[in-house]
């Protein structure tokens, strides 16, 4: 059975003594402070359903005529974030934001992303996805570029893998792999 969550370490450790100095009410600015990392992996599935009643992508903006193609072409998403490929598994949470066809020679989508989790301990915690998906390769590489929550501080990136896809309806599953280092 498939894991949310695979593990979590901390990843490493700095001690030291601080020193702080406070610039009147605006700002104060430490040197160094106890600052424990963590490594978080996580896995889950992505369903961007196009299709039906109830669609989670939805087309904002299209292109102006067919002489550019898909170039331009927006959605917004709310899709479900599950823990195994079937849309009925148990939903750990949702991909809130927009995907854009940035690229003009090839298959590639400006992403920008919030992965709201609802499972366990993450619940309420976020992570945001600034990046480029060339959605035709095999396994697309995204940077985390950052979180809240449990996922303050957060940095990392995310494998994407596609699941499954309908020609006919657009709909796809998509594998995530997520590893973020965090406070
Ligand atoms: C199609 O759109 C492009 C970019 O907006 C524009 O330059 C071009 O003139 C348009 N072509 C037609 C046939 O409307
Ligand atoms: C997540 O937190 C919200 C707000 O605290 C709560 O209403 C909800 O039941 C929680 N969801 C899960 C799956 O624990």
């Amino acid at each position: 059975m498939a894991c949310f969550v695979t593990f979590a370490y901390y990843y490493f450790i700095i001690l030291s003594t601080s020193f702080t100095t406070i610039h009147g009410l605006f700002s104060e600015q430490s040197v160094s402070a106890i600052r424990m990392e963590k490594l978080t992996r996580l896995h889950f599935y992505f369903h961007d359903i196009h299709a039906g009643q109830n669609p989670t992508a939805i087309r904002i903006v299209g292109p102006p005529n067919k002489s550019v193609g898909s170039f331009g072409t927006s959605f917004m998403i709310d899709d479900p974030l599950t823990e195994e490929p079937e849309a009925s598994s148990k939903l750990v949470g949702r991909a809130q934001g927009i995907y854009a066809f940035a690229s003009q020679q090839d298959s590639g989508l400006l992403m920008v992303l919030n992965f709201a989790f609802i499972e366990g301990m993450y619940n309420g915690s976020t992570l945001s996805i600034l990046g480029r998906n060339p959605f035709m390769d095999t396994i697309r590489e995204m940077p985390i570029v950052g979180g809240s929550g449990v996922f303050r501080y957060a940095r990392g990136y995310a494998l994407a893998k596609t699941f499954s896809f309908s020609e006919k309806t657009e709909d796809a599953v998509v594998q995530y792999n997520v590893c973020v280092l965090h406070h």
